[in-house]
């Protein structure tokens, strides 16, 4: 087979192999996720030829290869079953993406997928629940989309299903959560308190002897919003983009902009 890894060449010489639904994977047996709902989990992630997609616990394949096939990503499917990830292989070249498509044959549990951009998971939910702590210490931004199965109380950011099946969005958000000390380019420094339940966010900001309850505050990725109605009363809006313990962005009031840098203590 020309283009397939040597383990995929051992697996499938001379062999007829073809997978049967429901056999026993390493954690989870095989079932295909359905061409009909592949297509909108990923049009859900907004999958585009930047991305680097990986679907733990690849089965055929049909989730990577479609990526690449109608949306030019790359795209990385780990499978644990020998044969079976020498089979999704086969449909790879099949499909004439091996350039854009690598079938790793691999526990999703000892395999690092931490440069994806996307993931695909068709688990259970007691294995989203294990790959949760690993998934939120992904790049802010990351999208990750389940077939069927939720992330307990980390609720989902979008839903979508077909008349069968159901599927599930998160983006993972930045960890905000602490006492910030914000520094306008003028005017006076304050402090805000974040607390953080994933995506959900609020907070208290202190300006001297003053606290008051943070508005409307927003988190998307890597990027936080909030309101506040300074000793003028006026209402100002802040927007920020966070990276690790530094936050950048700009205090909007009254058509005035002002930036500022933030710290987390
Ligand atoms: C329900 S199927 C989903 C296949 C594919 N993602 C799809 O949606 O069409 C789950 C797949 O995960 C594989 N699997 C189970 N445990 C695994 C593990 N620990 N590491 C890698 N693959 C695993 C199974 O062999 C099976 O092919």
């Amino acid at each position: 087979m020309v283009g397939s890894p040597a383990w995929a060449q051992a697996v499938t010489n001379g062999s007829t192999y073809k997978p049967t639904l429901g056999q026993m994977g390493k954690d989870v047996m095989w079932l295909p996720t359905p061409n009909e709902l592949v297509d909108k989990m990923l049009d859900m992630a907004k999958v585009t030829a930047q991305d680097l997609l990986y679907d733990l616990g690849a089965g055929d394949g049909v989730i990577a290869i479609t990526a690449a096939k109608k949306l030019g990503a790359q795209a990385v499917g780990i499978e644990y079953n020998p044969k079976l990830a020498a089979y999704a292989q086969t449909k790879v070249i099949e499909a004439g993406v091996q350039d854009k498509v690598r079938i790793v044959q691999g526990d999703i549990f000892q395999t690092d997928f931490s440069q994806a951009t996307v993931l695909t998971l068709y688990l259970l939910p007691e294995i989203n629940y294990q790959l949760r702590p690993t998934i939120l210490k992904m790049k802010p931004g990351t999208r990750v989309v389940s077939h069927d199965f939720d992330m307990v109380e980390w609720e989902p950011d979008a839903v979508t299903q077909t008349v069968r099946a159901r599927a599930m969005m998160w983006v993972v958000p930045a960890n905000v959560a602490g006492l910030w000390s914000f520094k306008p380019g003028h005017g006076a420094p304050f402090e805000v308190r974040l607390q953080q339940i994933f995506q959900r966010v609020g907070g208290v900001m202190r300006t001297g002897n003053q606290e008051q309850a943070l508005v409307g505050a927003q988190l998307q990725a890597d990027r936080l919003s909030f309101q506040y109605v300074a000793a003028d009363q006026s209402i100002h809006t802040v927007k920020a983009m966070v990276q690790g313990d530094h936050m950048l962005g700009q205090d909007i009031s009254l058509g005035q902009t002002v930036d500022f840098t933030a710290q987390r203590r």
